[in-house]
């Protein structure tokens, strides 16, 4: 446990409004702060930092939390990493951490870490060893010398289904950890874990802490899944890391290079590009493209020139470019990819890639070209398809003046006035921002009627029950003297008053917490739940924060609301979902027009 008033001085230091500039730019209004959202696309900013609470919540998503909950959520940390990255920050040493307490059914980042780093050994090892041979032949045989796949730290594992279990057994990991760690899989029929990589070829993914947070394991030859990587644990998280980015995080300032491949990414590498990244065998997510315009200005995306290579070209486009950066694409000639591009063109290979990565073409001259190829435009349908395909990828930029280039450029190309281009390319936008706010009104409607709620399961039974619980913690997290007025018996209301389980423990926790001696502070709830939980705390203070009626009356009533919604245990009906939603959307209307 650390101790409160070492986090309070945490978080007295670490502005909330400092820490998250770092990561979003983030715009003066009112006494608040807003933003793009850093946990999803968006366009238009619903993304809030409140001072005064030292909060934070996105209206669009649900995200929130405090300080702490923004870099674990982030960063993808647990509590207490969270809170030692903000320490660091703020010079303040932390106690140690004494007992390394494993809470049963969790298995600790830290403890992954340390579990992944051995298992990368491990398997190195394995490719210097007889059992390693028909590893180290392939990697050779791939082209790569000892010195690239020391570098990466290549490795191999073993055929059969104990190499790496045994090895991790003996050093006191238990089956839950490796396999929450994705290195063994449980057999059902025995119980036992089993080693999940086999007789691959081992590709080991390091953050740019240089901690190792996953594998990727290719097999060496046609069989399938070419490919095995690990999934989410409690120390990775696919979607927001990008392989080779701990080499590349020095060299990448001006531009980065992306591939679609492992193997592209290490041939880039040895031959001095170490610019070179690549996503983790899934197209490119929002968060790889936030992280990617963090360290660099122009990326120039090299993928497979194959049919799905190219599809995820023009998507990688499309989140590379919402994110500002510089975005070009390679053509590789005679080869699909750069792996085979270097390899084939022997000592003059370095120079032949620099001069194709200074050629390559600016996203929207590419997209361009590749449209004009397709369509005749002597022809007046054709031109009409082409002008439309044109105006679609227009309306995807960005920036305005951006924007304000490609129009002139296509017009003339196609002898269309500027403005009726322009005209349509507003059409498109606002049509578009009309279909996503519709998707997010569907993701409420979701979310009301309990539907795929994951944080709170108890939704869909009693829609009205767990929105009356919300209500009264919500003003209870927001004036803390209501927690008071339940303290001392003035208001009566107990664990067992609640309906949802997930509340309950809400409440539970935040009584725990307030011992009256202290102010209470709603973020230290992030030590017992996770980020997700927290967006959902979060927003229970923010529904009654515009709200001028939030006193003991109110609570009263929402704690008879609750009793009487309670003991009807009705299940939700379509007409109370319905207006449940109105509701919510009057008040985010209500919200955004004060804003
Ligand atoms: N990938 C994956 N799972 C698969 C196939 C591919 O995760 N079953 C991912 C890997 O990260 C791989 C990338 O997608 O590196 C690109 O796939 P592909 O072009 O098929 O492989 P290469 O990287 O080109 O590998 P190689 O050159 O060894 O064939
Ligand atoms: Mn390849």
């Amino acid at each position: 446990m650390i101790p409160p008033e070492i986090k309070e001085e945490i978080k007295y230091r670490c502005d909330i409004v400092d820490v998250i500039s770092g990561y979003v730019p983030l715009k003066r209004a009112g006494s608040n702060y807003n933003g793009l959202c850093p946990f999803h696309s968006e366009r238009t900013p619903s993304f809030t930092v409140f001072p005064s609470t030292k909060s934070f919540y996105c209206f669009g998503c649900g995200a929130g939390g405090d300080v702490v909950t923004f870099m674990m959520k982030r960063e993808n940390l647990d509590y207490r990493s969270a809170l030692e990255l903000l320490a660091n920050r703020a010079g303040i040493a932390l106690p140690p951490d004494e007992k390394n307490e494993t809470p049963v059914g969790t298995v600790k980042r830290e403890r992954v870490l340390n579990m992944n780093r051995e298992a990368a050994k491990f398997f190195h090892s394995c490719l210097y060893s007889p059992v390693g041979a028909a590893g180290l032949a392939y990697l050779t045989r791939r082209g790569l010398t000892g010195a690239t796949i020391k570098h990466f730290g290549l490795g191999f594992a073993p055929d059969g289904f104990g190499a790496l279990t045994d090895f991790l057994q003996k050093r006191g990991y238990t089956a839950e950890e490796m396999s929450a760690a994705f290195l063994c899989g449980i057999s059902k029929k025995s119980g036992r874990p089993f080693d999940y990589f086999r007789n691959r070829v081992i590709f080991p993914i390091i953050d740019v802490t240089g901690n190792v947070i996953a594998f990727g394991g290719r097999v060496m030859d046609d069989s399938v899944p070419k490919y095995l990587n690990t999934s989410d644990t409690p120390a990775f998280k696919k979607s927001r890391n990008l392989f080779a980015l701990n080499f590349a995080k020095s060299s990448c300032s001006e531009r980065m290079i992306l591939c679609e491949g492992y193997m592209d990414v290490i041939a880039c590498h040895a031959h001095g590009f170490e610019n070179a990244v690549a996503t983790l065998g899934t197209a490119i997510t929002p968060d790889q493209a936030r992280i990617m315009s963090k360290y660099t200005k122009q990326v120039v995306i090299s993928y497979d020139s194959d049919e799905a290579g190219q599809k995820a070209t023009a998507k990688a486009m499309r989140l590379l470019g919402e994110v500002g950066l510089d975005v070009r694409v390679l053509r590789i000639p005679g080869a699909k990819d750069p792996d085979e591009f270097l390899n084939k063109n022997g000592s003059s290979a370095n120079e032949k890639f620099r001069l194709l990565l200074d050629q390559s073409r600016a996203g929207f001259e590419f997209r361009l070209e590749s449209v004009l190829s397709k369509h005749d435009i002597t022809k007046v349908d054709e031109k009409i398809k082409a002008a439309e395909e044109l105006c679609r990828i227009i309306s995807e930029v960005w920036s305005e003046s951006e924007r304000e280039v490609y129009i002139g450029v296509v017009s003339e190309k196609l002898g269309i006035p500027k403005e009726s281009l322009a005209g349509d390319i507003k059409r498109m936008i606002r049509s578009r921002d009309r279909s996503e706010k519709n998707e997010e009104f569907g993701e409420i409607v979701r979310k009301t009627a309990g539907f795929g709620d994951r944080i709170n399961q108890d939704t869909v039974k009693n829609a009205a029950a767990v929105s009356a619980e919300e209500n009264i913690l919500g003003i209870m997290m927001l004036f803390p003297e209501n927690i008071g007025a339940v303290k001392s018996g003035r208001i009566k209301l107990s664990p067992d008053d609640f309906y949802s389980d997930f509340n309950r423990r809400v409440f539970e926790e935040i009584m725990e917490r307030c011992d009256g001696s202290r102010l209470f502070d709603y973020g230290d709830l992030a030590e017992d739940f996770n980020p997700d939980e927290m967006g959902r705390i979060t927003s229970m203070i923010e529904r009654r924060r515009p709200l001028t009626a939030n006193g003991e009356d109110v609570l009263s009533d929402m704690i008879e609301r609750l009793r009487a919604e309670k003991a009807q245990k009705r299940f939700s009906e379509a007409g109370d979902t319905r207006s449940a939603i109105e509701d919510i959307l009057a008040r985010q209307r209500e919200k955004l027009k004060k804003r």
